[in-house]
């Protein structure tokens, strides 16, 4: 009798732990297998005209701000919102409401562009890869060690 009362405890536990393990699991391989988000020279440099064309006029010529809504890109800014997340929050909230007074206008690419443009302001050095016009869902901005 009590060994029957005990067993549908028994089989929750151990749902539990397969779960548990499962969380895990996809932690481990979330943090072993994010990709790193890299840009080429060129991108950087069609994206810096972008920025100053399309950016700049809130964001500031040194991604400083407008001290109001318009938040910084770099700096402080950067190393605390951007570097070591997924980009594809701020790509998404860019590509879909930058420029502020005009939201999408831009090519995919020109977004890249400027994408690569802030990597390389704030300090992160170009690669061979471009970065892509559809980002990874765990495409990581990091600085390479
Ligand atoms: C007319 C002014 C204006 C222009 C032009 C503009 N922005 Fe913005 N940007 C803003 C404002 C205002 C916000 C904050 C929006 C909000 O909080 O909803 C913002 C937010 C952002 C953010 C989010 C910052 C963060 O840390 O979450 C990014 C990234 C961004 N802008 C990039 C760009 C890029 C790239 C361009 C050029 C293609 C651009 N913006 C052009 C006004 C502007």
């Amino acid at each position: 009798m009590n060994q029957q009362a005990n067993s549908p405890n028994a089989v929750l536990l151990s749902a539990a732990m397969v779960v548990l393990a499962g969380v895990l699991a996809a932690g481990q391989s979330f943090a072993q297998a994010s990709p790193v988000a890299s840009y080429t020279t060129a991108q950087a440099e069609r994206g810096k005209k972008a920025y100053t064309d399309a950016c700049s006029g809130c964001h500031g010529d040194k991604m400083e701000g407008d001290g109001d809504r318009a938040l910084p890109l770099a700096a402080d800014q950067f190393n605390s919102q951007w570097l070591g997340r997924p980009v594809i929050g701020k790509w998404n909230f860019m590509v879909m409401n930058m420029p502020f007074d005009k939201p999408g206008e831009l090519p995919k690419e020109t977004y890249s562009d400027i994408m690569a443009y802030i990597m390389q302001f704030n300090g992160i050095p170009a690669g061979d890869e471009p970065f892509p016009i559809a980002p990874a869902a765990n495409l990581l901005i990091q600085r390479r060690r």
